[in-house]
């Protein structure tokens, strides 16, 4: 594991997941299996990798699995060690993270992305710190924050997002950076809107559910206005910061999928299960066997 200049992590799990209802209505839409692991472990995992092991996970209502997915399971393990069951006892213990490096805090309303991260504050103090929303999901050879942290190392600090590009006919779904000059993978970014008709997006570069900031965004946050779709948003906040710290979007090495979408769901399952080298084969004869790619 890389030792990162970057310690903290917010992950904010306390959205209503509408999209999914009713798979969402007991279950947090982060505990959806992708493969065989819930986005939220995949969250954990690519911000481990990066160096960061204090995470707060900003919840809401229904979200104790979560907490639950984090935590031992005597019962579970004790059977699966009398069983002699030790490939899924390890897949259970791997995944906990180290006594004491995860927080959970409420919103108590889902006022919006900005007011969850607002709600991570105290948490934080004052330090610069990584996002990442779960329901994005990037498929990478280099996790996605990692490669995020590595350009925040070299470009001496400052605000950097993930960013892809998007067709333009889909801007209206997304954050979207008016560009500035770009050197390698990193784009000064000169404006941000949040869900921009297309006919007035300044780009179709979208920001993803990747964010490293300065503790100076809660001071904005704070203000609580309300934005797009009557939420406080964290791309208004991110737009107040510009001008007064270097901001930039990353063109990360990967794919996303947007796993809050039901297509982008399914997308993601057959992208990570055809990554795997021992489910490759039956999952492409079976799609051969669909006419996947012919007429
Ligand atoms: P989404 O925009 O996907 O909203 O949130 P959602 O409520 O989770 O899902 P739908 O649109 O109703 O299906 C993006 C991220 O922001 C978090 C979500 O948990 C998700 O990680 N979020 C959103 C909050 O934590 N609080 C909020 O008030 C809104």
């Amino acid at each position: 594991m890389m030792t990162s200049a970057i310690k903290k992590a917010v992950i904010p799990v306390a959205g209503l997941g509408t999209r999914f209802l009713p798979a969402t209505k007991a279950m947090p839409k982060e505990m959806l299996t992708v493969v065989d692991r819930p986005l939220i472990q995949y969250a954990v995992e690519e911000l481990f990798a990066a160096g960061i092991e204090e995470i707060i996970f900003v919840t809401g209502r229904n979200k104790s699995a979560l907490e639950d997915h984090f935590d031992h399971a005597y019962e579970l393990e004790a059977t699966l060690e009398s069983r002699g069951k030790i490939g899924p006892l390890s897949a259970l213990v791997d995944a906990l993270p180290p006594e004491g490096n995860f927080v959970y805090t409420r919103q108590q309303r889902p006022l919006g992305l900005g007011h969850a991260v607002w709600c991570a504050r105290h948490f934080i103090g004052h330090e610069p710190f990584a996002v990442v929303l779960p329901d994005d999901l990037v498929l990478a050879d280099v996790p996605c924050m990692q490669q995020m942290v590595e350009a925040y190392e070299a470009c001496g600090g400052a605000n950097i997002v993930g960013i892809m590009d998007v067709p333009r006919a889909q801007t209206s779904r997304y954050g979207i950076i008016e560009p500035g000059e770009s050197k390698d993978q990193l784009v000064e970014v000169k404006g941000l809107v949040e869900k921009p008709d297309p006919k007035v997006a300044p780009s179709t570069l979208s920001v993803i559910g990747r964010y490293i900031l300065m503790p100076e965004i809660f001071e904005f946050l704070g203000r609580k206005q309300t934005g797009a779709g009557g939420e406080i948003q964290l791309t208004d906040a991110m737009a107040q910061l510009l001008g007064q710290q270097p901001f930039y979007g990353f063109a990360y090495a990967g794919t996303r999928f947007d796993c809050g979408d039901k297509v982008g769901y399914m997308k993601a399952n057959i992208a990570f299960g055809l990554a795997r080298a021992e489910m490759r084969e039956p999952l492409v004869e079976f799609m051969q066997s669909l006419g996947v790619g012919k007429d």
